[in-house]
């Protein structure tokens, strides 16, 4: 039985202080052992955020990672900096970070890879766009964006890693993927880790992101291969927050 994950990605939004109010609300949502709960916060909140939330059960991320553990890298953040203020994982190629940065699937792996070394989990963010779905290459696309981002990820320690597949064209447009898409997309995933991993990779938690919202949550939640969601808007509001963390499959 895979234990879902339901992340929320703050993304560039809230300063520390919000940050940290909120996480004074969060840690009132009741928990469910049956689940676990993340928040990705921006970095200079990670401290404080991770102390308010220590013996909450709740966990935190970062958002990103520079993939070397320290060096005159001016402005980039190391994981061993992010482990230290309190982060236990790791979003690693978000779309934003594809499409506005330019990071590469190969520059990519080597984030996970570090984060793996580090003993944190990378949430690996895979997704085709809206040109690359109508062209129907939906499935090819996210079958490289696997295979390279996990280039350097042996079987052993292939459970320690979390994928997220966010269609780019769902995200912050309002307009999730069908859960009944996702199901499908979210299936490809698993053979393509299995054909990779082979039995090694049953227990990989594969994510859903992109428009996920308190209405269409529980249906998200209800299909076989849907192992939590990755929330970018929703999270940052705690009515839509709690409401999507208290899911009912149906
Ligand atoms: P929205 O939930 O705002 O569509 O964002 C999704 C996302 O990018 C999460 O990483």
């Amino acid at each position: 039985m895979i234990k879902p994950l339901i992340a929320g990605n703050w993304k560039m939004y809230k300063t520390p202080s919000e940050a940290e109010l909120f996480a004074l609300e969060l840690k009132k949502i009741p928990q469910q052992n049956d689940r676990d709960v993340l928040v990705c916060v921006p970095f200079p909140a990670l401290v404080g955020v991770s102390r308010i939330l220590k013996d909450s059960g709740i966990f935190v991320g970062a958002q990103n990672v520079y993939p070397a553990k320290e060096g005159a890298f001016t402005g980039e953040v190391s994981p061993l900096m992010i482990k230290d203020a309190g982060a236990s994982f790791v979003i690693c190629g978000h779309s934003e970070r594809r499409q506005i940065f330019e990071e590469t699937d190969q520059f990519i792996s080597e984030k996970v890879k570090i984060v793996v070394d580090c003993g944190m989990t990378p949430i690996l963010c895979v997704g085709e766009t809206l040109q690359q779905n109508e062209e129907g290459k939906t499935f090819s696309v996210v079958e490289s964006q696997l295979k390279i981002g996990l280039q350097h990820i042996s079987s052993s320690l292939i459970n320690n890693v979390v994928i997220a597949y966010e269609p780019v064209w769902a995200i912050g447009t309002g307009k999730n993927a069908s859960p009944q898409q996702a199901q499908q997309v979210h299936l490809f995933i698993k053979r393509v880790l299995e054909k990779i991993y082979g039995g090694s990779s049953t227990m990989v938690r594969v994510l859903y992101g992109g428009s996920v919202k308190p209405e269409n949550i529980d249906e998200l939640m209800s299909q076989p291969d849907i192992n939590g969601v990755l929330v970018g808007g929703a999270s940052l509001k705690i009515e839509s927050f709690s409401r999507i963390v208290s899911f009912k499959k149906n």
